[in-house]
């Protein structure tokens, strides 16, 4: 949504009072990125942490006295109906973000969701549909845009330091459900989440994909599941996406534990991606890395304040892997200059600072922030061209 549409009712408030939806992992990481953005950032706007919401009265007042919210809920349409709120930050499971954010955008709120957008592509576009209709700020939760070596990454690709980009690879890796004995929480339940591996870390690396290098024209795909049975979870695990207690009774799990893509961008780029959650050892492993006619990056989160740059141009002699420590002030790398002195490194936590931070400054300027629902949307459609393509083993155009 270009600049100047939002409706101008919601623009320039001068203290954002936030509503959050769910406290535990996201909800968390949320409280923080509220609690700390204008610590270090010179926002536009104030932030009020009013209200948090989840559906243990007992759990969410803990969280409220632990995280720093002013109140406790237990029904979200209350939050989003409140006149006191004016923003809905929604971090449920994935089946809830669709009616939670179109109530939302009923309601005149701005709205920041976590990833995936939705669990199917009708639901992302009504969510855009309604987003759109009440000219409200929205973004979705794509936080490793917001890691000043990814920022530094595409600034240097859209200055041509790669020339033509003709390659884009990229793994997201974790092991946490590798124990058969582990519980079926929600997100190996279809119904819930959508898919596994494929919407919930497979889509981080189809947005990076989008952000650095452009729109996908088609892909193939295969995904995978491992261990196809798992303990229920007893009730008192309920509701825990990456934990929870096992029960007796087993169930099937309805969703991917792994998926390898190739596929072509609309510029002619190859792609070739992978995620899975049975790496042994790797428990938050993101690595990118992007060739082109002039160079190569390289990123890995588990180094995630360094970006490897490989520099073509230069004579043969002096050409080599250097590596770019992405903490200079004064505007030289993305966001690092609010933070700490050279060298003083960040770590996970600040990817959804920065994501509140430009998102707080959009609602404050009433304008649009990246990634939009639209771009939610359009990952939608290349986690079900990747669905699609490994159900019927064809080739899928997005
Ligand atoms: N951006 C990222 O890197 C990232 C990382 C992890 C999860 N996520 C996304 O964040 C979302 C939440 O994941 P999580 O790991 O925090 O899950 P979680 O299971 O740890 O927490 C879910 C929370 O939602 C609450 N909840 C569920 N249904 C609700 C309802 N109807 N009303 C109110 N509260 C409700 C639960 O009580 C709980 O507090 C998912 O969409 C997930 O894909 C994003």
């Amino acid at each position: 949504m270009p600049s100047g549409q939002f409706n101008p009712k919601f623009a320039m408030p001068t203290s954002l009072r936030v509503g959050l939806i769910g406290y535990r992992f996201m909800g968390k990481a949320h409280s923080n990125a509220w609690r700390q953005a204008p610590h270090f950032f010179p926002l536009k706007a104030g932030i009020e942490m009013h209200t948090i919401c989840g559906r243990d009265a007992a759990g969410v007042e803990a969280a409220r006295a632990q995280f720093g919210w002013k109140q406790a809920a237990t029904d979200w349409r209350m939050v989003v109906n409140s006149p006191q709120i004016d923003v809905v930050d929604i971090s449920t499971p994935n089946d809830s973000h669709a009616e939670i954010a179109i109530a939302a955008a009923a309601a005149g709120k701005h709205i920041l969701c976590e990833k995936p957008l939705a669990v199917t592509l009708r639901q992302c576009e009504a969510m855009v549909a309604a987003v759109k209709k009440a000219r409200v700020v929205n973004m979705v939760c794509h936080n490793y845009r917001r890691i000043p070596a990814l920022a530094l990454a595409k600034k240097m690709i859209e200055g041509d330091a790669l020339g033509r980009v003709l390659h884009y690879h990229a793994r997201y890796a974790q092991d946490w459900p590798m124990d058969p004995e582990f519980p079926l929480s929600w997100r190996f339940q279809k119904g819930i989440s959508g898919s596994g591996a494929n919407g919930d870390i497979h889509s981080h690396i189809i947005d990076l994909a989008r952000y650095l290098v452009g729109e996908f024209q088609e892909v193939s795909a295969l995904m995978h599941t491992f261990v196809r049975e798992r303990p229920v979870p007893d009730p008192a695990g309920k509701g825990q996406g990456l934990g929870g207690k096992a029960g007796k009774r087993m169930a099937k799990v309805t969703v991917d534990d792994a998926v390898s893509c190739i596929g072509r961008f609309k510029s002619g780029a190859v792609a070739n991606l992978e995620a899975t959650r049975f790496a042994a050892g790797r428990k938050n492993h993101i690595c990118v890395e992007i060739n082109g006619t002039k160079g190569s990056l390289f990123f890995d989160f588990e180094d995630m304040n360094r970006l490897k740059f490989f520099d073509r141009t230069l004579a043969p002699d002096r050409q080599g892997f250097r590596d770019i420590l992405v903490t200079e002030p004064g505007g030289i790398h993305p966001y690092a200059g609010q933070r700490w002195p050279p060298g003083h490194i960040i770590g996970y936590e600040h990817t959804f600072v920065h994501a509140v931070a430009d998102f707080v400054d959009a609602c404050a300027a009433g304008r649009s922030v990246q990634p939009t629902f639209e771009d939610g949307l359009a990952n939608q459609r290349v986690l079900e061209a990747v669905d699609q393509s490994a159900r019927t083993r064809q080739w899928v155009k997005v």
